[in-house]
C-alpha cells in the first residue's frame, strides 16, 4: 500500500480525489499496490463532503508523516506551493503537480532536489492539461533530437479566437460571454496576454532542448489586439488566427515566442478549435507528431496528475527524470533576428496607398474584403523582425500586423 496526500481541494484537487475514487481499481492495478488517500490539505472546511474524513488544515501534519510517500500539489501559485513542495522533496516525498507557474519558475531547482533525494518531481498536468506531452518528451521521444515544439497551449484564448471566427464578434464581447459561461477567468490577464502559454512553452522547450529556458526571455504577445476585421481577412484567404507558442532550434540558434499567428489549412494546428489544445513536436528521426486534447478542466487535468501519481508509486525511490534539464540557461535568439512573414492591414484605398507600400515592401499581392473598402492588406515576403520594423516605420496607415506561417 502507498499513502498519498493532496495539497489543495479546489477544482483540480477535487478532480484528483474523484479520479482516485471512481477509478480506484484501475489506479491500484496500474500502481501495483493499493493507493490510499491519507490527507487532503485545505484551509477551508467542506461540511457534508466525504473529504472531511481526510481533511487537514496544517501542512506540518503531512510533511512530518513518514507514511506519506507521494504528495500532489494542486494549489497553484508560488506561495506557499514552492515552500511546501521543496519541504516535501527534502523530506523524501515524491511530488506531482499541475502548477505551471511553479515548474516554469522553480522547475530546475526542484528537479535537482528530487534527484538529490532519490524521489520524483512530476508535472504532466502543468502543460496541456490532460494531453500526455511531458512524459513523451522525457521518455518516448528520447531517441530523437527535437528541433521544434509548438502549439496551442491555452484553452481560453483558443475558445475566444474560435468564437470570434464563428460569430464574427469582437474580442471584448466574446471575452464577456466566455466569462459568463465560466470559460474565462474573472481576471483573464494571464490567459489573454499570453502569460500562461509562455510558461507552458518554457517548460516544454526546457524538456525538448534539455536545457533550461527562462520564460522571462520569451517574447510574448496576447490576443487583446485581434479584431473582428483581422479575422475577416483571415477567413477571406482561408486562414485562421491562433495564439501559438512556438519554440524552434536551428543552426542559427533557438527561438521561442508566443503570439497570434495566421496559419493556413496545411498547418496541423489549423483545425484545433474551441477549448482544445494541441502540441506539435518535430524530431530529426520522428518527423512530425501531434498531441491533441483537453488542455484544461477538472477531470482531464486530474487524470494527468493521477497518471503521475501512478508513475511515482512505481518509482518511489528512483528518479525517473534524472536531474531533468541542464540548469544552465539556454540563450534565446533576440526577437529582431527571428524571420517570418507578416500580414499587414493598411488604411486607405489601394489606388492611393499601394504604390507607397510597394516602394517599401516590394511587389505585394493586395487582399481586400468586400465590406471593407477603405482599407486593404498584404502578406510580406520572409524577412526578419528587425527588417519588418524598419519597413513598418516607413509606412503610413498600418492598422494591424499579425505574424503569418503560410
Ligand atoms: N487557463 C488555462 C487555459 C488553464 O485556458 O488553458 C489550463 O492551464
Amino acid at each position: 500500500m502507498i499513502k498519498v496526500a493532496v495539497l489543495g481541494y479546489g477544482t483540480v484537487g477535487s478532480g484528483v480525489v474523484e479520479v482516485l475514487r471512481v477509478n480506484q481499481e484501475i489506479v491500484n492495478k496500474h500502481a501495483g499496490q493499493e493507493v490510499e488517500l491519507k490527507y487532503v490539505l485545505d484551509l477551508r472546511d467542506f461540511p457534508g463532503d466525504p473529504v472531511e474524513e481526510v481533511l487537514v488544515h496544517d501542512f506540518e501534519t503531512i510533511v512530518n508523516d513518514p507514511e506519506v510517500k507521494i504528495v500532489v500539489e494542486v494549489m497553484g501559485g508560488l506561495k506557499p506551493s514552492y515552500d511546501f513542495v521543496k519541504r516535501c522533496l527534502e523530506s523524501g516525498k515524491n511530488v506531482c503537480t499541475s502548477n505551471k507557474e511553479l515548474v516554469a519558475q522553480h522547475g530546475t531547482e526542484l528537479l535537482q532536489l528530487a534527484k538529490a533525494n532519490s524521489v520524483n518531481f512530476l508535472f504532466e498536468a502543468s502543460c496541456g492539461g490532460g494531453i500526455p506531452i511531458i512524459r513523451p518528451l522525457y521518455s518516448a521521444l528520447t531517441a530523437d533530437k527535437i528541433d521544434e515544439v509548438s502549439g496551442i497551449l491555452n484553452g481560453t484564448t483558443n475558445y475566444i479566437l474560435s468564437k470570434m471566427a464563428s460569430d464574427g464578434s469582437d474580442f471584448e464581447s466574446v471575452l464577456a460571454k466566455a466569462q459568463e459561461k465560466g470559460y474565462a477567468e474573472r481576471n483573464p490577464e494571464a490567459d489573454v496576454e499570453g502569460y500562461d502559454a509562455c510558461r507552458k512553452i518554457a517548460i516544454l522547450s526546457s524538456l525538448a532542448f534539455e536545457q533550461y529556458v527562462d520564460y522571462k526571455d520569451i517574447y510574448t504577445e496576447g490576443i487583446t489586439k485581434i479584431t473582428a476585421a483581422d479575422i475577416k481577412y483571415a477567413q477571406t484567404i482561408g486562414t485562421s488566427i491562433k495564439l501559438l507558442a512556438v519554440s524552434r532550434q536551428s543552426d542559427k540558434g533557438t527561438y521561442a515566442m508566443v503570439s497570434p499567428v495566421m496559419i493556413d489549412s496545411s498547418n496541423p494546428l489549423f483545425s484545433v478549435n474551441n477549448v482544445f489544445n494541441a502540441v506539435y513536436v518535430h524530431g530529426n528521426m520522428l518527423g512530425s507528431s501531434m498531441y491533441y486534447g483537453r488542455g484544461a478542466g477538472k477531470l482531464p487535468t486530474a487524470s494527468a496528475v493521477v497518471g503521475d501519481l501512478i508513475e511515482a508509486s512505481k518509482n518511489v525511490n528512483q528518479t525517473v527524470m534524472g536531474e531533468g534539464w541542464n540548469p544552465k540557461k539556454l540563450e534565446l535568439m533576440p526577437l529582431d533576428e527571428i524571420s517570418g512573414r507578416f500580414f499587414v492591414r493598411i488604411s486607405g484605398s489601394i489606388t492611393e496607398k499601394l504604390p507607397a507600400v510597394e516602394k517599401v515592401f516590394g511587389t505585394v499581392e493586395p487582399i481586400t474584403v468586400p465590406s471593407m473598402e477603405d482599407e486593404f492588406a498584404f502578406i510580406t515576403d520572409e524577412m526578419t523582425e528587425a527588417e519588418y520594423k524598419e519597413k513598418a516605420n516607413q509606412t503610413d496607415g498600418i492598422l494591424s500586423m499579425i505574424r503569418a506561417r503560410i
